[in-house]
């Protein structure tokens, strides 16, 4: 197993798991200096969470990007914000807001500036122009999903939607300073997407298991990542308000952010990335489409994939917990989702991220990927 007897740093971020007042306070303290700070956050965010009573006057907030940011996004923070001096970004809501500001924090520390043209800046991303090994921005998140783990991973998503294709921001000086895990800032949550953000913990978890740079140690991780949402997802669908539940998957998503942000993940996200973008079908239901099958592919060459098996009572255990949790909101078959078979093609053009796909301990071609997502249709 590669990377056997090295167990590499865990992120570098403070991680903090907070009660709803402490969180509060801790937001509060980090908005405490105007100057300088800029709170991203969308603006239901900043009145549901009641963060204009925590802000101080005439603090700068970015916001109005979408939930799945893209270059233009990228553009109009980074124009918001010209000619302001950033020393630090707090960053409040979903994987999508904690990646613009990761995203913002790359560009405005590059040097000679940000690019201010579409392609300029798609070419900065791609070459990445922006890593250095400090970024001198101070960067915080207060994440208000329990899933996509951006608050402890030193990269972010970006889609150039012209160029039909995901962009990633990643350098090792992006993971935020502090990661402050509030649960009472997840009970908003609706349905759809407790269900897809905690599918993209539990695929996270999965893929960081069975990676090719996995280890013994994310492994342990990802395993108590699984056992968590496996618990606490169902019920965190059914009894929304309960605390207990909140809380559960907030700490499965953690320790799936940290399996992962070691190992980053496989098939199941590279594969998915074509269908988020052809089809605005949300990441973690994109992700966890595919999931069975390729575990049942990838336990050829991991047989402690029997593990994960196990914490859900067998293939059919996992099979069955899928279908009963997801059925109600999302049944996760591409039919369902509105792709059909001529559609096919073009997601196996699309589903070979580099750095993804390669990390996955069963080398897939084409051909297995056409059957993987015909046997998910
Ligand atoms: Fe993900």
């Amino acid at each position: 197993m590669e990377g056997h007897g090295e167990f590499r740093a865990f992120c570098s971020a403070e991680v903090r798991l907070l009660g709803l007042e402490e969180g509060r306070e801790r937001l509060r303290g980090s908005l405490e200096d105007p100057e300088g700070t800029v709170l991203v956050a969308s603006s239901g965010t900043v009145s549901r969470l009641g963060m204009e009573a925590l802000a101080p006057e005439g603090i700068r907030i970015v916001s109005g990007f979408s939930s799945d940011p893209t270059v233009d996004d990228l553009r109009g923070c980074l124009t918001a914000l010209s000619g302001r001096k950033v020393g630090r970004l707090v960053c409040v809501g979903g994987g999508s807001t904690i990646d613009m500001g990761k995203a913002l924090c790359a560009m405005l520390g590059m040097e000679g500036g940000a690019p201010e043209s579409y392609d300029g800046l798609c070419e900065a991303i791609q070459n990445k122009r922006y890593v250095r090994a400090d970024r001198g921005i101070e960067l915080i998140a207060f994440p208000t999903t329990a899933g996509t783990g951006s608050e402890v991973t030193p990269w972010a998503t970006i889609w150039d939607l012209r160029g039909g294709r995901k962009l990633s921001v990643d350098m090792p000086a992006l993971t935020p300073d502090l990661a402050a895990i509030v649960p009472g800032f997840t009970t908003h949550m609706p349905a759809r997407l407790t269900l897809s953000t905690g599918l993209d913990a539990l695929a996270q978890a999965m893929e960081s298991f069975w990676s090719r740079a996995r280890d013994p140690l994310c492994q342990a991780l990802a395993l108590e990542g699984v056992r968590r949402i496996r618990t606490h997802l169902p019920a965190a669908l059914s009894r929304p308000g309960e605390m207990e539940h909140r809380e559960g998957m907030c700490l499965g998503a953690l320790l799936s952010g940290l399996a992962f942000s070691r190992t980053r993940t496989t098939a199941c996200h590279s594969i998915s990335y074509p269908i988020t973008i052809r089809h605005g079908v949300e990441h973690g239901l994109a992700v966890a489409v595919t999931l069975e099958e390729v575990a049942r592919i990838d336990r050829s060459a991991v047989p402690e994939i029997e593990q994960i098996y196990d914490i859900f009572g067998g293939p059919q255990g996992l099979h069955r917990w899928l279908e009963e949790t997801s059925r109600p909101i999302q049944p996760l078959r591409l039919s369902a989702m509105g792709i059909t078979e001529q559609d096919l093609p073009a997601l196996v053009d699309g589903a070979f991220t580099q750095g993804r796909m390669d990390n996955n301990p069963v080398p897939l071609g084409r051909e297995d990927v056409e059957g993987i997502l015909r046997r998910v249709l």
